[in-house]
Formats: C-alpha cells, sequence, structure tokens
C-alpha cells in the first residue's frame, strides 16, 4: 500500500480533539502517517468548531488559507469536519467547491471507507459525484449504538510524542437543549458507549504506559442513561458513577478526571465516588454560565443559583481542596446590569481556580437567537472584561498559596525551549514548570512550589 501523508488542523473542544486523534488512528491503518506541515500533505482535513460565530469565522479563514496546498498541487486532498461541516454542509458544498470532502462527526469511524471513495471519484472516468463538488456524508447515524471499536483501530497513543494523559470519549451528543447551544444540533442525541468497551480502552491505554485518563463527553454524566435498558446486569450506582468505580479499577491508572458536565445531571452518588476513589482527581469543570435564575431558566439550564451552589459545597464537604472550574456566558438575551451582578456575585462566591468566559454568540438553530432584547456588543464586552479581571486576581491569589506546599505533580511534556525543564500537573490540575530534572512523561513527583503567577507555577524536586 502507497505510503501518503496527513495533516488535520483541530479546532474547539476536546472532543474534537479526540475525533481527530480517532482519524489519525483509522488513517494509520490505512498507511496515513501524520505530519505536522500542511505542505508535506496528501490529505488535508479542517476539524472545525462551531461553538461561537469566532471560532466558526476562524475556521473558514483558516480554510481559505489550507486552500493554496491544494490549489498548487491539485492531487492533495482537502476535508471539512467537525460541528461547521455538520451544520452548514448544503450551503459549504456551493461556496466550496474546491473542497473534495465534507464530513460530520458520525463519519468518523466510516472515514476510510468514505476517502476510498473520494479517491475514486477524483479518477474523472470514475466519478459518480459532481466534478468540481464535494462528498457530502453528514447524515447523523440511526443506530442507537455507539462504539469506538478496537478491532478498527487501536487507540491512538500521540504519534511521536507519547503523553501519559489520554482522552477517553465515552458519551456523544447532548439531549440538554439549552437555549444558546448548537451542540444538539452538530453531535445530536446522547449515546454512550458500552462500559465494556470503555474499560477495554482503559486497559489498553495503561498497559501502554498512560497514567491518567480523562473520560470525556459533552454531558458525561448522563453517560449510560440511553443504554440503559439494554443493558443485562443491574448496575449497583447510576452508569455515570458505576464506569468511574469500573475505571478506577485499571491497573496503573493513577489519576482520574472527567468532562464536561451539566450540574443539571450530576448524580447524587458523586460526592461518595470522591471519597471512595482516590484516583479521582481534585479537579471539576462544572459549567454554570450565569448567576442569576431568570437567565438561568431563559438558558433552559435547569437548575438555579442556589443548587449549583448546594453541588459545589457537597463536593467540597468530601474533597476540601477541590479545584472547580467554569464556563460562564456574559450577555446572554435579556441579562440585565442586576443579572449580571449576580454573575459577579457567583464566581467570586465560589473562588473557581479559572474559568472560561465568553460574551454570547447567536448561534444558528438555537432557541436564544431568536429572542428579543439581545444585549448590545459593547455592553458584553464590557462585562466580560469585568468578569476575567475579577477572575484574574483570584487564580492569581490561589496559585500564590500553592506557594511553599509540596505537591505530588505529574509529568506530561518537557519545555521545548529549555530542555532541562518539563511540564506537569498537580492533583487539583494545576499546572506546573518543573525545573532542573532528568524527567519522562507520566511520573509522579514531589515538588516544592517556589514561584506562582496568574497562569502557572514553578516548582523544584524534592527529596
Ligand atoms: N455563545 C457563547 N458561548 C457559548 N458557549 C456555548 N454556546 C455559546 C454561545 N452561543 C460556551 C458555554 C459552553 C462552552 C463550551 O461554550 O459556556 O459551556
Ligand atoms: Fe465546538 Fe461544541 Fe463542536 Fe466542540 S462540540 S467543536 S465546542 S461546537
Amino acid at each position: 500500500m502507497t505510503q501518503r501523508n496527513v495533516h488535520i488542523e483541530t479546532w474547539g473542544c476536546q472532543m474534537n480533539v479526540a475525533d481527530s486523534e480517532r482519524m489519525l488512528a483509522l488513517l494509520a491503518q490505512k498507511n496515513f502517517r501524520a505530519v505536522s506541515s500542511p505542505s508535506d500533505a496528501d490529505l488535508i482535513i479542517l476539524n472545525t468548531c462551531n461553538i461561537r460565530e469566532k471560532a466558526r469565522h476562524k475556521v473558514l479563514t483558516r480554510l481559505g488559507e489550507l486552500r493554496v496546498f491544494k490549489d498548487n498541487n491539485p492531487s492533495v486532498l482537502l476535508a471539512l469536519s467537525g460541528c461547521v461541516a455538520q451544520t452548514e454542509s448544503k450551503s459549504l458544498r456551493n461556496q466550496l467547491p474546491f473542497l473534495d470532502l465534507i464530513f460530520g462527526p458520525d463519519q468518523i469511524e466510516d472515514l476510510p471507507q468514505i476517502l476510498e471513495k473520494v479517491m475514486e471519484a477524483d479518477d474523472p472516468s470514475l466519478s459518480q459525484f459532481a466534478p468540481q463538488g464535494p462528498l457530502v456524508q453528514t447524515k447523523f447515524s440511526e443506530s442507537r449504538e455507539y462504539s469506538i471499536p478496537m478491532d478498527a483501530a487501536e487507540p491512538w497513543l500521540g504519534g511521536d510524542k507519547f503523553e501519559a494523559t489520554r482522552f477517553v470519549n465515552i458519551i456523544k451528543g447532548c439531549d440538554n437543549f439549552c437555549t444558546f447551544c448548537v451542540v444538539p444540533y452538530t453531535r445530536g442525541r446522547e449515546k454512550s458507549r458500552a462500559m465494556a468497551e470503555v474499560v477495554q480502552e482503559t486497559h489498553f491505554l495503561a498497559e501502554k504506559g498512560v497514567k491518567e485518563i480523562v473520560l470525556l463527553g459533552q454531558n458525561v454524566n448522563s453517560y449510560g442513561l440511553d443504554t440503559c435498558e439494554r443493558d443485562l446486569e443491574p448496575l449497583e450506582h447510576t452508569p455515570f458513577v458505576e464506569l468511574l468505580y469500573k475505571v478506577s479499577k485499571t491497573q496503573g491508572v493513577e489519576r482520574l478526571r472527567f468532562m464536561t458536565s451539566n450540574p443539571h445531571d450530576l448524580p447524587s452518588q458523586l460526592p461518595q465516588a470522591f471519597v471512595d476513589i482516590p484516583a479521582l482527581c481534585d479537579q471539576f469543570h462544572l459549567p454554570v454560565q450565569a448567576g442569576s435564575n431568570a437567565i438561568l431558566k431563559s438558558m433552559h439550564r435547569r437548575y438555579t443559583r442556589e443548587s449549583y451552589l448546594e453541588k459545589i459545597a457537597a463536593i467540597r464537604a468530601v474533597r476540601p481542596e477541590m479545584a472547580f472550574s467554569s464556563d460562564i456566558i456574559v450577555g446572554f438575551p435579556g441579562e440585565t446590569d442586576e443579572d449580571f451582578e449576580q454573575t459577579m456575585s457567583l464566581v467570586s462566591d465560589v473562588k473557581f481556580a479559572f474559568i472560561y468566559a465568553f460574551t454570547y454568540s447567536p448561534r444558528p438553530l438555537t432557541p436564544a437567537a431568536k429572542f428579543k432584547n439581545q444585549v448590545p456588543e459593547h455592553i458584553k464586552v464590557k462585562r466580560l472584561q469585568a468578569l476575567l479581571d475579577m477572575q484574574k486576581l483570584e487564580t492569581e491569589r490561589q496559585n500564590k498559596e500553592e506557594i511553599g506546599k509540596l505537591r505530588d505533580v505529574m509529568l506530561f511534556y518537557r519545555n521545548r525551549k529549555e530542555p532541562e525543564n518539563w511540564y506537569g500537573r498537580t492533583f487539583q490540575g494545576r499546572l506546573v514548570k518543573v525545573l532542573n530534572i532528568e524527567g519522562a512523561a507520566g511520573i509522579t513527583l514531589p515538588v516544592r512550589i517556589t514561584e506562582a503567577n496568574a497562569t502557572a507555577l514553578v516548582g523544584v524536586v524534592e527529596v
């Protein structure tokens, strides 16, 4: 089989990162080698994000740049995948006739076969497609199963740069239909992988030396609720919690994280899991989105400020060092100054380790895009700045509190410019630059923290 090169550019969330890695794993079976430069590639895939207009705009600009490689060499195949591809395939097919392929998140497992079709169609004598148009494959799978089978390809391990931490997909899609969010339209309905398949993957990864597993999904807490009726064995816990117990038993897995959680779906047994499972890290990304009950209702979040704070308190009661983080949207339609103050006060009360904050961006297909009383852009920007300024002080304060503490730091990668220094993370997920060591990915060392700012900590190994 001829050796070919593939270059994948990934935008957006961890889900897209995991999808790109899966594509690389599947394509490796077909003799495609991953290359870091598009100029070396026979196949270029742009894996897109549609979460906010800015993200969408950036990927389409990038597509314009990548097009040059195809213009220079028409045999290069150019493909668009991910969330922009899924929602806009019809218009993009006409606007971007130079593309060879547009495919959605549900086509990833079939990518090798789809590519064969594209390559056949590239031969004009065999073409069954419009000569200038891309092949479009964006139909959501009708199957209720969600499988990432090991017999199709083994999980991707990072190619040349082995990393000791790996994402494992457990659920895809989202059924929550928050009124701002395009994800239910880009990723479809919730579908969970079979527990045995997830556990098999974590065992495989652990055998390869992976030390940290991050269970991944748009809404991990709903894991298994769609497949419960298919399960033959009765479960002791809510399926997500059951999965945590099962995965935590994998020999060699020292740390376990998960994301992303919707507070509405948080299982009541989760605090107990944090008591029982020492590998579950002191890090919890729990997007609150807003601090005002009126806005939360209008967002269709189905929890209140008060119930969110109760959930935080229940977890802090069992894990006092838990580093919470959150996503916040400012300037959602109808957000008044008072509503925004509620967000400010909630963020201030919770004392998040860090937040991701965004101005509201109307998305196609979503109800909130049509809500009256959209907030003017300049007010959104001002609110965002106030929120970020406040959180930066808090993040800095928490990081500075780390100075002098001895933390277990798991090393992930070497600093490229300063090869004597490594980067790692504490059990709370804080990034640490560890000075002057002969490191290796995946080892955990006791590190005395010596410096800190709002972005990272610095420390030295203490023996
Ligand atoms: N506008 C701004 N931010 C959004 N997010 C999702 N949809 C939008 C939108 N329309 C944010 C949410 C979510 C994160 C991944 O992106 O905070 O948790
Ligand atoms: Fe972006 Fe959401 Fe798609 Fe992830 S799932 S790439 S955040 S739109």
